[in-house]
Parts: structure tokens; sequence; C-alpha cells
């Protein structure tokens, strides 16, 4: 019955406030995903959820992002169109702008790609095809960017969101956000009134993480029931 309820609010809200606002880029790239992979389109983040990043990115003046999980690329165009890249931007400004991505799978990033490209700031997007840690250790220790990042979303990989957690708290900086998607893993991390649970590494690793994350001291937390979860932490030291 509940989730009858939210499943009416989800779709309400949806139809009213986020479909008739939604950019026609990430339309088109949403209705080519779902041609494409049809239920795994599911992966992508929701267009409520994507419309919240933008805002935040918008509120924050992010320029430089890291996105741990592609796929096709919503969050990604959606990271894009809100970073401040259009005629308002100063030469300065756009000389600033850096998004970088990270997936070990490309071949659902080029079906978003023609999408991405049509903003025209694909130049600005530094692709990786290789797994998130590590992408993430090398900025660190190569490439030295510590406190670099205004923003990084997370979003594949959920057994190692703790290990995540601990490399982006240097890489991003003070002030700045990390967010990780699907903190309530289809509601399951809630424990079961039933006592049985069947296995599953990802729903124990986000528990752990949701746990954890409530005692961190050195972030600021908001845990968000929008789509699958959202979690935001901001850097706080
Ligand atoms: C849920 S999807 C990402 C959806 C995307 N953020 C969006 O909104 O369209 C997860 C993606 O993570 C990628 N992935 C899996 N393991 C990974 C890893 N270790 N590091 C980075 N990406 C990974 C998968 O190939 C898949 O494309």
């Amino acid at each position: 019955m509940l989730l009858k309820h939210h499943l009416c609010i989800l779709q309400y809200i949806l139809e009213t406030s986020a479909y008739p606002r939604e950019h026609q880029l990430l339309k088109e790239l949403r209705e080519a995903t779902v041609n494409k992979y049809k239920e795994r389109s599911l992966m992508s983040v929701t267009v409520d959820e994507g419309q919240l990043i933008s805002m935040l990115l918008k509120i924050m003046n992010a320029k430089k992002t890291v996105e741990i999980g592609v796929f096709t690329g919503y969050s990604l165009l959606t990271t894009v169109l809100a970073l401040p890249h259009d005629g308002k931007a100063s030469f300065f400004v756009l000389n600033l702008l850096q998004v970088i991505a990270i997936d070990p799978r490309r071949e659902a990033y080029e079906v978003g790609l023609p999408f991405i490209k049509k903003v025209g700031v694909e130049h600005k997007i530094n692709y990786i095809q290789s797994d998130g840690m590590t992408v993430l250790n090398n900025l660190l220790t190569n490439e030295k960017q510590e406190g670099s990042f205004d923003f990084a979303f997370v979003d594949a990989d959920k057994e190692n969101y703790m290990n995540y957690h601990e490399l982006l708290l240097k890489l991003v900086k003070i002030g700045g956000i990390i967010a990780y998607d699907n903190t309530l893993w289809n509601g399951s991390v809630v424990p079961s009134k039933y006592g049985e649970e069947a296995e599953d590494s990802a729903r124990d690793a986000l528990r752990k993480l949701n746990s954890f994350l409530a005692s961190d001291s050195r972030v600021d937390l908001s845990h968000v029931s929008i789509a699958d979860g959202l979690t935001l932490c901001r850097r706080l030291s």
C-alpha cells in the first residue's frame, strides 16, 4: 500500500514537474538508452534526481567534477549542462571546466555521446576507460589533484563506496560535495521484518556506508529519499 502510494507520488512528480523541464538533449539520450538497453536503462539516474544534481551543481557554481559510473551518460550530460559553459561564461571560467568520467566499459557511452557532443564542450570531458579506484588513486598520487574537485558523483561498484569515500575526501575541496547514488538499494537496506535475507554484497556495503557516514564528522550529511536514494556529503575539513 505504502509502495503504491510512493509510486503514485513519483509518477506525479515526474509528469508534473520533471518531464516538462527535462532538457531536450537529456530526453533524447534517455529515449536512446531505453531503446537500446530496455530494462537495463533503469541504471540511469531518474529525471527528478538529475534535476536535483543539476540544481546543486549550479548553486555551487561547480567547475571541476568527477563521476564514477557513466553508462550511457545521463548523469554526465546533466553535469555538463549544469556547468557554466554558455555565452555568459568568461574565457577564464571556460578554461577551468573539467569533467572526469570513469567507466571500464565504453560501449554504452557511445550511445549517449552524440547527444553529449551537441553541447559543444566534449573537449572538457576526460573520459577514462578504467575502474574508479585505479583512477582516483592515480589522480591523488601521480596527478597531485588533491583538494581540486567541486563535486564527485559515485554511481558504480557499491562494494567500494567506503574506499571511494576516503579517496574522494582528499580529492574534493573543503566545501565540495560527494554524492553517492543508490544508497537505499531498492529499499533493501531497511532490515527485513521476516528475518531471513538473501545474500547481497552491495546491500551490505551500502548499509555499512550509511551507518559509517552518520558518524563521520568530516562531512555534513543529507540522505535524500529520491529515486533509489542519494547521499550528499559536504566536506568540512
Ligand atoms: C548505474 S550505471 C551508471 C549510470 C549513470 N551514472 C547514469 O546516470 O546514466 C553503473 C556504471 O558503472 C560502471 N562500472 C562498473 N564497475 C565500475 C568501476 N569499478 N568503476 C567505474 N565504473 C564502473 C558500469 O560499467 C556501468 O556503466
